[in-house]
């Protein structure tokens, strides 16, 4: 095994540092790879896959199955980076034992080095159950997609002073459950500051402003893959999405007008020949 660079400890002494903590999601072995030359912290497998690669249009139909596949190609190519896999709709609603066994699948059969959830108070059990199942848990709460339709729609949330104590109470039990770090996914940047200032534990945000601990993306969107989505809480860090547009259509106008493949990418009749001659057919 390579020396770790991340660990769930080196991420709780980040809080104490100050350092901030750089986090995104992936979802197969390609971007694993590349992610893992980089100084990223921590890499979510996310149900977000469940709209980000899998097509559909929230993350409620992701399963089990979709959630292990995803973390187990991930893992095939991550080794600094901190590891953590995201429990679907419905993994861990229905019982402790439910929760625990799905859980340990993330981390036996995917690999993942922790596993995070959504849900506050409510849940608080249910995370101390997993972790003291031996477990780390993540926490999220604000908006919760999982919860999209009890929400009416994706979002903020807290923008109130009742929701906002309600979703400082999440924090709070979270934490004493023993979750390592929570997400704090869109609500106002001055809720987010007021708990991540409570907390000891570091939050990571998303559309929850500048005074998180940490921030997380969703790889696809920063990367500009995701043409159609562009909310206020992403900056797109690159236009790949037309780059493979524009790339592809010259590709497709080079093999419609025959210049390619030129000499330059074919193999000439000899080398042909010489690689019959010696049996090899690797071309
Ligand atoms: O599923 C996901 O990608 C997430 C992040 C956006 C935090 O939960």
């Amino acid at each position: 095994m390579n020396k770790k660079c991340v660990t769930i400890p080196s991420l709780l002494n980040r809080k104490k540092n100050g350092k901030k903590i750089s986090a995104l999601t992936a979802y197969d072995s390609c971007f694993a790879k590349l992610l893992d030359t980089t100084d990223i912290d921590l890499i979510l497998v996310g149900d977000s896959v469940g709209m980000v690669a899998l097509g559909h249009d929230s993350t409620l139909p992701v399963t089990m199955e979709d959630m292990v596949y995803h973390t187990r190609a991930v893992k095939r190519g991550l080794h600094n980076p901190l590891l953590v896999g995201d429990m679907p709709f419905m993994s861990y609603q229905v019982s402790d034992a439910d929760a625990i066994a799905n859980a340990g699948r993330l981390i036996q059969e995917g690999g993942a080095e922790a596993v995070k959830l959504e849900g506050g108070a409510k849940f608080s059990g249910r995370v101390e159950a997993i972790v003291n199942a031996g477990i780390s848990v993540m926490g999220h709460i604000g908006l919760t997609p999982q919860s999209v339709h009890q929400f009416g729609g994706y979002k903020v949330q807290g923008k109130n002073y009742t929701d906002g104590r309600l979703i400082k109470k999440d924090a709070l039990a979270l934490q004493k459950a023993g979750v390592f770090s929570i997400v704090l996914e869109g609500i106002p940047t001055d809720l987010a500051r007021e708990i991540t200032e409570e907390l000891s534990i570091p939050t990571i945000g998303i559309g929850a402003g500048p005074h998180c601990d940490g921030q997380i993306l969703v790889l696809h969107d920063m990367l500009g893959l995701n043409l159609e989505f562009t909310p206020k809480f992403v900056k797109r860090y690159a236009e790949m999405g037309s780059l493979v547009q524009s790339s592809v259509e010259n590709y497709v106008k080079d093999v419609q007008t025959g210049s390619f493949p030129s000499d330059k990418y074919s193999y000439t009749q000899r080398e042909t020949a010489l690689r019959r001659v010696m049996n090899d057919d690797s071309e």
